[in-house]
């Protein structure tokens, strides 16, 4: 199968680069807009292998996979740029319900095909994950190049991460990557419109929150020095995370690995 556009990404003027395997497609986004490129086209694969996941971490995406990267140059400030990942989830969250009815008919009572958002930009389906979204951004020439790189599990998923991940195939939804890209295209405009360069971002705060995992409950997030912890309480209107401690006070958090419930205590040590 060949990648292509759905039909709204197309009308709303998205282009597509597509590889057969490629190192990583944010990368690739990238070198194209320090040389002019300014979007917004798509950039995706099946097959990545020095991919980059968040906090340093690799993504390799075995082939069948979907790795892809939308670029696009805006005059937004770097702090609202960031605010894109939670459009990026929630339109990966659109595509993927409606390719998974029939597997979701067909095991009503499984939790496993749930799909919530966990901040800051996972996509887990059930307890695990089965995307991850990784946003970039440079200063070029006419404002910022914004990378909102979006890794998804569709044949394979690795075995060795923090929280436990799984894949489509494994849920026992069968679709290709090209398939999924087709939709997530398509959700991505949506999303993207709703977003408006950050005027949206209430509407898509309250969506998130929504799908939101682990809401109300007990948090850990490790960011490197001393974790955080307490109560998952909400997002802000600067997106950061905000925990409520034992001692009652209110922490925005702005980055870090996040565990809920009983993993908290073990996360946090
Ligand atoms: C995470 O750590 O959870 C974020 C993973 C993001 C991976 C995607 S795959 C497409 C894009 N290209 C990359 O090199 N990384 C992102």
């Amino acid at each position: 199968m060949t990648f292509t556009l759905g039909p709204r990404a197309t009308s709303a003027g998205y282009r597509l680069a597509a590889f057969d395997q490629i190192g990583s497609t944010n990368a690739e986004a990238l070198l194209s807009a320090r040389a002019g490129e300014r979007g917004p086209i798509w950039f995706v694969t099946t097959e990545q292998t020095a991919g980059r996941g968040r906090r340093h971490r690799p993504w390799i995406a075995p082939r069948g996979n979907l790795a892809s990267s939308i670029l696009e140059v805006l005059s937004v400030q770097p702090g609202v740029a960031a605010t894109l990942g939670f459009a990026a989830g929630l339109a990966l969250e659109s595509a993927l319900a409606k390719l998974s009815v029939e597997a979701v008919l067909r095991s009503p009572e499984s939790d496993d095909l749930k799909f919530s958002l966990k901040w800051p930009n996972d996509l887990l389906a059930g307890r695990q994950k089965l995307a991850g979204i990784l946003l970039e951004a440079e200063a070029v020439a006419e404002g910022l190049a914004v990378v909102v790189g979006i890794g998804t599990n569709v044949v394979a998923a690795p075995t060795d991460t923090p929280t436990p991940a799984t894949s489509l195939k494994t849920l026992g939804v069968d679709i290709s990557a090209e398939e999924l890209f087709t939709a997530l295209s398509d959700d991505w405009a949506e999303f993207r419109g709703v977003w408006d360069n950050g005027r949206g971002f209430a509407e898509i705060r309250r969506l998130w929150l929504d799908r939101a995992a682990g809401l109300g409950q007990a948090v850990a997030v490790r960011a490197g020095g001393e974790p955080i912890e307490g109560t998952f309480d909400t997002i802000d209107e600067q997106g950061c995370m905000i925990v409520r401690t034992a001692a009652g006070g209110r922490v925005p958090v702005t980055a870090g690995d996040v565990y809920f419930g009983n993993a908290a205590s073990a996360g946090a040590r």
